[in-house]
């Protein structure tokens, strides 16, 4: 899909359809106040019309309903399509995004090709044309890449978003949310891919070309690298797979930078498929652990928008990859691995591998030099009983590097919570044996693996992400497909320009 912005006036929009997006004014319409200006100029355009639909209560306003309309009186497109934007005081950047992502869904549905979408005004206009891209290039995603008997017929060609002015910060707005969106698409193509494809092999393919393409240092440590920096964790979860597994590491270094400078360093579980190893997951759902890899993928793809954006502070994202399978040579339950950092780790339970792989791959960050570290996993199936499938669970060692990363999430729509890491819950985590359990009891789970990774990002600033419930999405909506959502990918990328 082609993206452009265009000045004309809506009256005058040739196009196969025009988007408006239409306010649930409720009973203030009976006032005579006009709650609603952009469609009381757009139903003087069309003479009446819209303002006859909304009596018969055909058109209503509600957040995201649709109606579409053919032929409309006073314009030159060739259908009018209005999307309800809720009621005007909740109005904001993920409404719109939301609006626009349905309008594109709804109208690709329809076998349209080509359509303008026109923002309603409220929000700043950098504000409105980021939103409507986002939504819009969100929403044109399809995990359908192996259906054979594709509608091919369902696609949509060019988009334009209509704005008032021909402004060059628009132009670089929309630029810039391209990159974004399209790397959060590039995240969500990699996590659908099933484990038989995207293999740690594949992945190191894939972060590879994304390397190389936009220019970006690239390195994949192998099992003898790892075993010579003694990552005993990492291993330990890779050994009864006959993938081998590796450490994708990838550096921006912006030039001009005192190396002295803050040093960002993004860390995302990838394992491309979590059987839960001799600790074996129940088969029902085990299919979806093949996104168990949404972490990793997220970061590769924040480090492709980042060359593009360039950021002034240097990045470094580090991905371990695994697939963690039984086996006669898988680890067992009570094994001890040692972990790069030194400290020795209890395998309780082998379907706890996140956080092993993610300790080995925190300490490497943090001998990279990183001075800030944020990991973003599907770590933990407590997450989504204690957040279900909205928030992101947020826990830090550093309130305030983790309120900059909130403020990101909040200024690019994305939901995140933030989760408590009491010293208590350490208490949670003796062993007889070795320094570190890779469990707790069972209260209290997500936090308790943020805790075990507390431990080996100490002192460093650190912020972890808990995808586990975000990152797919159960049910499509009228804006998304069902499938990989994407999560944290924006919110990032926005950080590493902020920092
Ligand atoms: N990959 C899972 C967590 C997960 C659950 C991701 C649901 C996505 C959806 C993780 O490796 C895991 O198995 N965690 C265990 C930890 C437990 C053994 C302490 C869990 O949450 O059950
Ligand atoms: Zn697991
Ligand atoms: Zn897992």
């Amino acid at each position: 899909m082609k993206l452009t912005l265009t000045h004309q006036a809506p009256e005058l929009l040739e196009t196969e359809a025009l988007v408006a997006i239409v306010f649930d004014t409720g009973d203030d319409t009976a006032t005579g106040e006009p709650a609603d200006p952009g469609f009381d100029r757009l139903d003087s355009l069309a003479g009446g019309l819209l303002a006859e639909l909304r009596r018969s209560g055909e058109l209503t306003g509600k957040a995201l309903d649709t109606v579409l309309l053919h032929r409309p009186a006073g314009l030159a497109a060739r259908r009018l399509l209005l999307v309800g934007g809720g009621k005007r005081e909740k109005w904001d950047l993920a409404q719109l995004r939301n609006a626009a992502g349905t309008a594109l869904r709804f109208l690709k549905g329809k076998g349209v090709h080509e359509f303008v979408f026109l923002p309603p005004d409220g929000l700043p206009a950098e504000t409105l044309v980021t939103a409507t891209a986002w939504g819009l290039i969100a929403a044109d995603f399809e995990p359908d890449s192996y259906k054979t008997d594709k509608n091919n017929d369902h696609r949509i060609d060019r988009a334009q978003i209509a704005v008032g002015s021909a402004e060059s910060a628009l132009e670089s707005a929309l630029e810039r949310a391209v990159v974004v969106t399209e790397a959060q698409n590039l995240a969500r193509a990699l996590s659908n891919e099933p484990a038989n494809r995207m293999t740690p092999r594949e992945l190191v393919q894939r972060a590879q070309q994304v390397a190389y393409g936009c220019g970006l240092d690239f390195e994949a440590l192998d099992s003898e690298r790892m075993r010579g920096l003694g990552m005993g964790a990492l291993l330990g979860v890779a050994q009864g797979s006959a993938e081998p597994p590796a450490l994708i590491v990838m550096h921006y270094r912006p030039a001009g930078i005192p190396s002295s400078n803050a040093h960002l360093g993004l860390v995302g579980k990838a394992v491309t498929f979590d059987t839960g190893g001799i600790s074996i997951k129940p088969a029902d759902g085990m299919e979806k652990m093949k996104y168990d890899m949404a972490g990793g993928a997220a970061m590769i793809a924040v480090m492709q928008a980042l060359a593009h954006l360039k950021p002034s502070i240097a990045v470094t994202a580090v991905v371990p990859t695994v697939e963690n399978m039984p086996g006669s040579r898988a680890q067992r339950p009570g094994d001890i691995q040692t972990t790069m950092s030194g400290k020795t780790v209890e395998v309780l339970n082998t379907d706890a591998e996140g956080r092993l792989i993610l300790a080995d791959a925190i300490t490497y960050a943090r001998r990279q030099g990183c001075t800030h570290l944020v990991d973003a996993a599907t770590l933990t199936g407590a997450i989504v009983v204690a957040l279900g499938h909205t928030n992101v669970g947020v826990f830090t060692n550093q309130q305030a590097f983790q309120d900059r990363l909130l403020a990101s999430a909040r200024d690019c729509g994305e939901k995140m919570w933030p989760m408590p890491l009491d010293d208590e819950y350490k208490e949670q985590l003796q062993s007889n044996i070795a320094d570190l359990p890779n469990i707790g009891s069972r209260w209290g789970g997500a936090i308790t693996a943020a805790m075990f990774l507390k431990e080996f990002a100490d002192p460093t600033p650190w912020v972890h992400l808990d995808i586990a419930g975000t990152a797919w999405l159960e049910e499509a909506k009228p804006y998304m497909p069902k499938g990989p959502s994407g999560v944290a990918v924006r919110t990032l990328v926005d950080l590493a320009m902020k920092m």
